[in-house]
């Protein structure tokens, strides 16, 4: 067990939890600032590819349920974990096991968690190429009048082109490079403070437009209906996995961006309140897509299907949906982006504070290699691909990287970090954080989280990682 006295000068804080020793670092200025950049974090394309879709699919009402559950019970406490423990130490996802758990192999799973960002971006920054490709295809009219086949063909032969997801996979990568740059808050906040309220307005413009359609009562149906009948325990599982991938765990991004929180903010309520907003983010966005979807009697479906073929075919019939559409792929643009640079970032800090690497030359090499790796994904993510042929594992590069991190890396890292901060961590760190070192006066919240975090959290994660390995 460590005490808190352990590494004592790194944790010595004053009145207002502030650690004294790191006052270089940079911080969040406020807590509005660290809300919206964590939100950031986790709204992403899950909420408009994956979780609308699922939800219509596994009995609307009933896995809506479901999925709250599994995030209050699992995801959120694991991000309570992450917060602790980069708040606690103030250092990146690597050395923040290192302070917490010196000489020890801890700190290996902050390794897991820069690889597995890197991971998770080596696919992600294509889709996000291709979202933003889409933004200029819809502002000069490609879809016009476009048919399910075109719809298609256009998708098919943008991504199989040697050329164009390059393009636009750098283009993703410098974006987020300038902002990564700026630092913590002349780049992080302040891009999240303008572009998430941006997101929620251009997405209730959508949603107003989509429930005016005739036959919007039937997408809402879709979605909304519940049927228990169709939970079965894969069901349950994948909820549990949409729900960390949703909610950013497991892969450093809570640790690193909590390191940059202020001592002042109150841990248990900002991840409370991020589950909310992000829930509230994929329903708006199920209720902007589905209604559409079947005033115009298309079959719904999910993932690059729904983004890049139903959604521009069903945006050209809608009345005034050539506006929309740029409208839309703006927003998926934002949160798309908002994620990567969380996901960006944790490697970043790390070569940053580990090798005293200039913050340009951290993101640079960072960007780069996700630049570099990122080609072969690029090349690969569809039949007709330049490099689909290739096979590791029997898988595609895109579809390995995806696997890998998704399925592998982050229910490791999950299951690690709940059980250090459940277990190895001793309980005054855990309960100083969380009540701000005593003057929050909430102790039955605290409680209740550390239960889930030793017990139910480990469980369940268990359960997701097995199954998605085909073990149960
Ligand atoms: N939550 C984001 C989404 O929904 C993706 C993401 C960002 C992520 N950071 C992460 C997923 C860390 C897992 C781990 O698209």
């Amino acid at each position: 067990m460590i005490n808190s006295r352990s590494g004592s000068s790194l944790n010595s804080r004053n009145m207002r939890g502030d650690t004294m020793e790191t006052p270089s670092r940079e911080r969040f200025s406020s807590t509005t600032a660290v809300f919206l950049a964590s939100l950031g974090s986790a709204l992403g394309l899950g909420n408009i590819w994956k979780f609308p879709y699922m939800t219509g699919k596994f009995g609307g009402g009933a896995f809506l349920m479901l999925y709250v559950i599994s995030v209050l019970l699992v995801a959120v406490p694991a991000m309570v974990s992450e917060f602790v423990i980069g708040r606690r130490a103030r250092r990146n996802a690597v050395q923040s096991f290192e302070v917490l758990a010196p000489h020890s192999c801890w700190p290996c799973v902050g390794i897991l968690a820069v690889a597995g960002s890197c991971l998770i971006m080596f696919f992600y920054a294509s889709v996000a190429g291709w979202v933003y490709a889409y933004i200029g295809k819809s502002l000069i009219g490609s879809f016009t009048g476009v048919t399910v086949e075109g719809a298609t063909q256009q998708f098919n032969s943008m991504v199989s082109s040697p050329f164009v997801p390059i393009i636009w996979l750098f283009v993703v990568v410098f974006v987020i490079s300038v902002v990564l740059i700026k630092g913590v808050q002349r780049g992080i906040e302040k891009i999240t403070k303008t572009l998430i309220p941006i997101f929620f307005v251009l997405i209730l413009i959508c949603v107003a437009r989509a429930l005016t359609l005739s036959g919007a009562g039937e997408g809402l149906s879709f979605l909304y209906k519940v049927d228990f009948s169709l939970i079965t325990p894969t069901v349950m599982l994948s909820a549990f996995g949409l729900a960390f991938f949703k909610m950013s765990v497991g892969m450093g991004t809570m640790i690193t961006y909590s390191s940059y929180y202020t001592g002042s903010d109150r841990l248990i309520p900002t991840a409370i309140r991020i589950a909310f907003a992000d829930i509230l983010a994929s329903l708006l966005a199920g209720m902007a897509i589905f209604p559409a979807v079947f005033s115009f009697g298309l079959e719904p479906q999910g993932g690059s299907g729904l983004l890049f073929i139903t959604i521009p075919l069903v945006f050209s019939k809608i009345p005034f949906g050539h506006v929309l559409l740029p409208v839309f792929f703006v927003l998926c643009a934002i949160i798309a982006t908002t994620a990567m640079i969380s996901l960006v970032q944790v490697p970043v800090a790390w070569a940053e504070e580990r090798f005293g690497l200039k913050k340009w030359k951290a993101v640079v090499i960072n960007t780069g290699l996700i630049f570099s790796v990122g080609i072969l994904s690029a090349l690969s993510a569809t039949p007709d691909g330049v490099l689909s042929e290739v096979k590791i594992m029997g898988l595609g590069f895109f579809d390995l990287f995806d696997f890998v991190s998704s399925n592998i890396a982050l229910p490791t890292c999950a299951l690690l970090t709940v059980l250090f901060v459940g277990w190895k961590l001793s309980k005054e760190i855990y309960f100083s954080e969380v009540t701000n070192e005593g003057l929050l006066h909430d102790r039955i919240r605290p409680m209740i989280f550390l239960f889930l975090i030793r017990f139910v959290a480990p469980v369940c994660i268990l359960l997701v990682f097995l199954n998605s390995l085909g073990v149960i």
